[in-house]
């Protein structure tokens, strides 16, 4: 951190001395050499990101800590699951004993390790990323799903093994699982998904129908329609993702989804619709019933990952970081709000293109799409997505979900909206503390700067310059929600919706997931042990590090002192603890919700870290 600046009065450019315009100008310059644009990354091809990962965006040495915990029983995990565990044994005490060593720093070691710690963290990375592909037991095929249930040896087996199969889980999916962001609801039917009256009634009943849902707004889709590229580009002919289209429906009490018909594909000529079947019963219309589910799931599962996880989060909010770094000096009221929600961000991008999405890295290993797609895919979704189109409110209405009446049941859109009005609360108090009217805020030439940077280096689709106060506080909103409520939304499902992979994964493993008559040919699209431990174990690390919490600011600095230092913001009963009492409300009315709905928590408060660095 470049420290000439303290946080006790951040000041607007235009109000500052000459001499202190000069300063700040100079500090820039400075930190510009840092954090450099780079837009030709190889893996994520056109898609802004940083040239290098800065020395002050290296991770916390407690970051470093709650990584090493998260892994040690994953590793444990991984050393009961494989053939040959000598080195994995080595991997086990080393990892154990990094922990303990860090854990037990007197302070001045502490200061001196943390740029070491960052090395050892990326060796152990991967080495561990070439241990989950070590050849695992073999399973007896008539196991069926007990072999996957066995690879949670020393890991609690998620709950939705034991439920995934059910529709009401798949319905429930879609609105409180990892990717709640793409359910829509519909008054009619395009051309291209001729779903039938008679069929319908026979999942919905005689006493309703498809018209009458249609025209009460009881009716929703699922379209993956943006996954066409992944369709045309399968790694091989036996693994490979489908673009499907899902209908759900509300009975006329409207308590909760039902899913009535998946068709495979977007074309419906060269596509089956298959509808929905109650019971296990043992039939083919079940069992092809089962596949068209995880058809459905594992286009989620990419859509998720490539889409609403990697792009519209990690890498919305890698532009911000930069911009916000080269154009608002430290002693800028934007910069000093913003920086804590940025906080590893461009370290743990910097790791997810370099490994995770890279060539040979386990996106390829688990799923479906060859690489070069895929990562394309990734870039162009990021690189499409409109900043005030898919701000909470407008994404909601847009997809006409966002009325209650209509669609009761929806956990993610009623905990992440009581966030976002939070956010919204304290983005308005806070920025009116420093811009008095509309006028500061367009004679503030760094934040004019910040938004031409993000328009044209960075990237932002429909971003725009900023001309009023209430503009301001939607946009910091925007950010600030991406960074820490959304990021935990579809980030820690990972780990207990995710890991399971008959439930969700990357790929179909199977020539023709459209005609599936038993339960065996089912199983068989399912991917081998090997892939599904190492999505296991991939999953349950990103998905079990929780590092600070919505409403802790503090230094990235050992020893992490309180952030914001300007009286203004820090009195009692002044923004920041006005902020902080909101969410402690919300973590009590999520918590009283969860007493009479099925648990969604991945929104209570105290989940949800400030930034994105996992
Ligand atoms: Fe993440």
């Amino acid at each position: 951190m470049f420290d000439l600046f303290s946080r006790k009065d951040p000041s607007l450019p235009q109000n500052d001395s000459h001499r202190q315009q000069e300063k700040r100008q100079e500090q820039l310059v400075k930190t510009q050499e840092n954090y450099v644009w780079d837009l030709e990354n190889p893996n994520v091809g056109p898609v802004p990101m940083a040239k290098d990962v800065p020395q002050d965006a290296n991770p916390t040495l407690t970051w470093t800590i709650i990584v090493l915990k998260t892994l040690m029983p994953i590793v444990e995990n991984l050393v009961s699951n494989v053939k040959d565990t000598a080195e994995l044994v080595d991997i086990k005490k080393g990892v154990n004993e990094a922990s303990d060593a860090l854990g037990s720093l007197k302070l001045g070691q502490q200061l001196a390790f943390i740029s070491n710690t960052t090395e050892m963290l990326k060796s152990l990375v991967e080495i561990y990323l070439r241990l989950v592909r070590a050849e695992v037991k073999e399973h007896r095929e008539d196991e069926g799903l007990d072999a996957y249930k066995d690879l949670f040896q020393k890991i609690p087996l998620p709950a939705v093994a034991a439920a995934f199969q059910q529709n009401d889980c798949f319905a429930r999916y879609r609105v409180a699982g990892q990717n709640p962001m793409l359910i829509k609801g519909v008054s009619s039917l395009a051309d291209n998904f001729p779903v039938n009256e008679t069929d319908y009634q026979k999942v919905m009943g005689l006493d309703d129908s498809l018209a009458e849902a249609l025209a009460e707004s009881r009716v929703f889709l699922l379209d993956y329609h943006e996954l066409k590229v992944l369709v045309d580009n399968p790694q091989t002919p036996e693994k490979q993702v489908f673009a499907p289209i899902a209908l759900f429906a509300l009975p006329k009490d409207r308590k909760s989804l039902i899913p009535v018909a998946i068709q495979s594909g977007q074309n419906k000529d060269d596509s089956t619709i298959t509808y929905a079947v109650q019971n296990n019963d043992n039939s083919s219309e079940y069992w092809q019933w089962q596949a068209a589910m995880t058809m459905v799931q594992v286009a989620d599962g990419n859509y998720h990952e490539l889409f609403v996880h990697l792009g519209r989060t990690h890498l919305v909010i890698e532009a911000f970081t930069i911009a916000t770094n080269r154009c608002l000096a430290e002693s800028h009221p934007i910069n000093v709000l913003l920086l804590p929600h940025f906080e590893g961000t461009l370290f743990i991008n910097n790791s997810a293109a370099g490994s995770l999405i890279a060539a040979g890295g386990p996106i390829e290993s688990i799923f479906g799409g060859k690489i070069k797609a895929t990562q394309n895919a990734a870039g162009t979704d990021r690189l499409g997505l409109d900043f005030y189109r898919y701000m909470l409110p407008n994404d909601l209405a847009t997809r006409q979900v966002g009325n209650r009446d209509f669609l009761p049941d929806y956990p993610y859109r009623d905990d992440a909206t009581l966030i976002w009005e939070a956010i919204h609360n304290w983005t308005t108090a806070y920025t009116s503390i420093y811009y008095t009217d509309d006028a500061t805020v367009t004679e503030d030439y760094e934040l004019a700067a910040w938004a031409e940077s993000l328009m044209t280096e960075g990237a932002i689709n429909g971003f725009k310059p900023i001309t009023t106060r209430e503009q301001l506080s939607d946009v910091l909103t925007m950010i600030i929600f991406t960074s820490s409520a959304q990021h935990a939304a579809v980030n820690f499902p990972q780990r207990s919706l995710m890991s399971f992979a008959p439930a969700v994964t990357g790929a179909i493993w199977g020539k023709d997931p459209t005609n599936i008559q038993t339960e065996k040919a089912w199983l068989q699209n399912l991917p081998p042990m090997s892939q599904s431990l190492e999505q296991l174990s991939l999953l349950q690390l990103l998905g079990g590090v929780y590092y600070r919490q919505l409403g802790e600011y503090r230094s990235n600095n050992f020893p992490y002192l309180d952030w914001f230092e300007d009286d203004r913001i820090t009195d009692q009963g002044g923004p920041l603890s006005q902020f902080q009492a909101s969410l402690a409300d919300i973590e009590q009315t999520i918590n009283i919700r969860n007493e009479t709905r099925q648990e969604y928590s991945f929104l209570l408060p105290s989940k949800i870290p400030p930034s994105i660095n996992i």
